[in-house]
């Protein structure tokens, strides 16, 4: 009933009477007093005022809890069934751990802080309390594991709209594969894991990191990273946020898996490409070389034209790819 009343609060800009809380919910005025106390000391501001009824005082500091994130997301199945942490080590393996314990397709896991995030290339993810979003999705699909490498592509999508549907002036891009620029600094890093037996997934969890709240970064990453409140110069609700990822990425997912690849929305990420029509530096550990980004094929390598006139398929687990004047 708790996150009921809240819904209801929040959806009226008027007070919302004790005694039509009672008749809605059936329960007596003690036990709408007691939701009401409940609800503001998960932090929320109620004002209570006798004869008028209650009404939810917004703005301020954000509330961010399993409640205000669940109540964020209209989707069919991806995110509904959530599970959010004050504390965790990973949300990735968390994931995994719920996955393992029968957690459903789509299931998501939210934490505000980690203690053990997790990035690419085995680095950590620096996770404090109260400034970004960590999430990651668990999937459960019944395509071939070496299809699963291009979901990061259809996250980095997904982030990309989300960020577009705060602000549409908002200079949201991907670097290839999955890094989320705005105005040419990273706020967003995705880490996919997958759990495979023989030849078909057991799970594929997507985990995402997203700088959100003004901060400053570590002197390694000044130079590159930002976030999101900063890049829109704007306040940004985590729960919002991470409601319009849900979205987009399962209409994209759709898609993706009708097709089994990326043919379908490929055309959508490459609008937000970043390195489309730029000069790349493609760190190949056989050799670097220089080319232009040309856009992305159906399983989401990197097509880069050399100066030879070839066009080379880079793939994302081999190598990455730099701006030859930055990180863009
Ligand atoms: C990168 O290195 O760019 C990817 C970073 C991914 C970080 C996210 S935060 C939520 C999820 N849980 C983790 O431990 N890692 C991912």
């Amino acid at each position: 009933m708790k996150n009921q009343i809240l819904k209801l609060l929040r959806d009226s800009t008027e007070y919302v009477s004790g005694q039509e809380l009672c008749e809605r919910f059936n329960v007596s005025r003690t036990a709408v007093w007691k939701a009401v106390e409940q609800l503001k000391k998960d932090g929320y501001t109620i004002e209570a005022v006798r004869n008028r009824g209650y009404r939810l005082i917004t703005g301020g500091c954000e509330v961010y809890n399993k409640a205000e994130i669940d109540a964020s997301i209209g989707t069919e199945y991806i995110g509904r069934n959530s599970f959010f942490y004050n504390i965790i080590g990973s949300t990735n393996s968390e994931a995994k751990r719920l996955a393992d314990e029968g957690a459903p397709d789509g299931t998501l896991v939210v934490a505000d802080r980690q203690t053990a995030g997790k990035g690419r290339r085995g680095r950590s993810w620096v996770s404090p309390e109260g400034t970004n979003i960590y999430f990651s999705l668990l999937l459960k699909p019944d395509f071939h594991p070496s299809q699963a490498p291009m979901l990061t592509l259809v996250m980095a999508l997904a982030v990309a709209e989300a960020v577009k549907g705060l602000d549409e002036k908002a200079e949201a891009k991907i670097k290839w594969p999955n890094d989320i620029v705005i105005n040419g600094k990273k706020v967003c890093g995705i880490l996919t894991e997958m759990s495979v037996e023989r030849d078909y997934i057991q799970h594929v969890v997507i985990g995402t990191g997203i700088n959100v709240k003004r901060q400053t970064f570590d002197a390694e990453f000044a130079d590159h990273a930002s976030s999101v409140e900063t890049e829109l110069d704007a306040e940004v609700s985590r729960s919002r946020l991470i409601g319009l990822i849900m979205e987009a990425f399962e209409k994209y997912y759709e898609e993706f898996k009708k097709a089994g690849n990326l043919s379908t929305i490929k055309s959508e990420y490459e609008k937000y490409l970043v390195n489309r029509g730029r000069e790349v530096c493609v760190l190949d550990p056989k050799g670097e070389y220089k080319g232009i980004a040309m856009g992305i094929n159906d399983s989401g390598e990197l097509l880069v034209k050399t100066d030879d006139g070839k066009t080379t398929e880079v793939y994302a687990g081999e190598v990455s790819v730099r701006g030859i004047y930055g990180y863009v």
